[in-house]
């Protein structure tokens, strides 16, 4: 089986380039079906989620085809005049944010139908946000053989009031706000720089878009757009991945490309443990000893630290000096991946949201199992600390979101392989 096998690390140094990000790209790849063209979107990963949107594309009509790698890679999107508004339920239960289509669907066609995304290891992952903005806007759902389907005449503006900062529902209304007859105006919208990026993308395509990036967002709908050039922002929880790297491994790295000021709730509780990080021309540039303190951390929607970030700081903290308290307020079930970190001999308990967690000199190596795409990660960084041998089965987890996560941190310095099949194909459902 596919696994990554990993030693005792560091220090580590050099440099490594931050690729673009997942949670942008794959909204930039649904803002494609709002423009019948050719779609040019840059800073592309290879990595399976890429792929699976792109299949997901496919079957609505659309063809898109990567070239290049990591920072290099880029996708061509040709989107045909007529689009076929169904998405199936194989490819939806292969990635959850495949939500995000609806919104362009429904601009597009005025109607769609879209399988109901299940749940996954974090928990349930509802999509009554996104439903009932639709709604605002004038659609009217059935719900019938576990599809979900979506009709209007055509789009109207509308406030929507998000009742939680959502990130997809927000892209997701963005999307749709676009195309939509009026404005649309969208109260607590998530402000993730992610979304950010697509505003700047649907801007390049005509779009009218004020406040993306803050939670108030004003959408002015046009009738029609063009299709996009557009560079997708680095990926912070990439960026978080390596800087917990040179945590738990001592040393310093370059992180190029890395944005700091997209991070900052991070750098600033990273500092505190003892991972010192300086932006300069090239990126970010993280230097630490190896000793690390504890520190509390509760997650939060954007500006606060992510839930993604939380799986490198629970790790972080098993082998920090003291004791550390870990909240987690954005999806409850996120600690699936402690259970694993304890059989490498960390000290932590769960209580609800909530961890507690007692530092140890080391961790101890021992075979562990993926349950998504940032614990899976994590595991392989807590290998990195841990006497004896690691193994992290269900890498295919890890590959919906890192593109060669071994040979980059090998190129740093940490002694992470692959054994087994070269490349996984799609398994299990993303989470991402
Ligand atoms: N929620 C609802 N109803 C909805 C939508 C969300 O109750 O209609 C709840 C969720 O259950 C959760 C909270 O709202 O408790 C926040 O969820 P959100 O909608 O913001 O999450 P998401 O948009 O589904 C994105 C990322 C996740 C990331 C979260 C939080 C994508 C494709 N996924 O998910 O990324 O953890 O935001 O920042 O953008 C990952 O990359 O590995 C990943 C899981």
């Amino acid at each position: 089986m596919d696994r990554f096998v990993v030693g005792p690390s560091g220090p580590l140094s050099g440099s490594v380039t931050i690729n673009g990000a997942k949670n942008s790209v794959l909204k930039c790849m649904a803002a494609s079906l709002l423009a019948p063209g050719r779609h040019r979107i840059g800073n592309v990963p290879a990595i399976t989620d890429v792929t699976i949107m792109a299949d997901l594309l496919a079957a609505l009509g659309p063809v898109a085809s990567h070239h290049g790698k990591g920072s290099d890679g880029w996708l061509e999107i040709d989107v045909p005049d007529g689009i076929q508004p169904i998405a199936p339920y194989e490819l939806v239960e292969r990635i959850r944010a495949s939500i995000v289509v609806l919104g362009p669907l429904l601009a597009r066609a005025g109607h769609a139908v879209i399988s109901l995304p299940g749940g996954d290891d974090f928990g349930g992952r509802p999509i009554d946000m996104h439903l009932g903005a639709f709604e605002k806007m004038g659609v009217e759902f059935t719900t019938e053989h576990g599809n979900v389907a979506g009709r209007c005449d055509r789009l109207m503006g509308a406030k929507v009031v998000l009742e939680f900062p959502s990130h997809t529902a927000t892209d997701n209304v963005l999307m749709a706000a676009t195309l939509a007859k009026g404005t649309t105006v969208i109260e607590n919208a998530a402000r993730e720089p992610e979304v950010a990026d697509l505003a700047d993308m649907l801007t390049s395509m005509g779009a009218r878009i004020e406040g993306a990036g803050t939670s108030h967002i004003e959408v002015e709908g046009v009738d029609s757009l063009e299709p996009a050039d557009h560079r997708c922002i680095p990926d912070r929880v990439e960026t978080a991945t390596f800087l917990a790297a040179v945590g738990l491994a001592g040393g310093e790295v370059l992180l190029r490309d890395a944005r700091a000021e997209h991070m900052d709730m991070l750098l600033q509780k990273l500092a505190a443990m003892g991972v010192h990080c300086v932006p300069n021309a090239d990126g970010l540039l993280a230097s630490a000893t190896g000793h690390l303190e504890s520190v509390d951390v509760s997650t939060l929607p954007y500006p606060g630290v992510a839930t993604d970030y939380k799986p490198f700081v629970v790790t972080l903290l098993a082998v920090a000096d003291g004791v550390a308290v870990v909240s987690e307020n954005v999806f409850a079930g996120r600690f699936r991946y402690v259970d694993e970190l304890r059989r490498m001999g960390a000290r932590i308990t769960t209580e609800g949201h909530h961890a507690v967690i007692r530092g140890v000199p080391r961790l101890s190596g021992a075979p562990v199992k993926a349950t998504d795409i940032r614990a899976g990660a994590a595991l392989v960084l807590a290998g990195m600390v841990a006497d004896g041998t690691t193994e992290v089965s269900g890498s295919d987890h890890v590959d919906r979101g890192y593109e060669d996560l071994a040979g980059r941190l090998r190129a740093i310095g940490a002694d992470v392989d692959r054994s087994g099949a070269a490349e996984s194909p799609a398994g299990a459902a993303s989470d991402g």
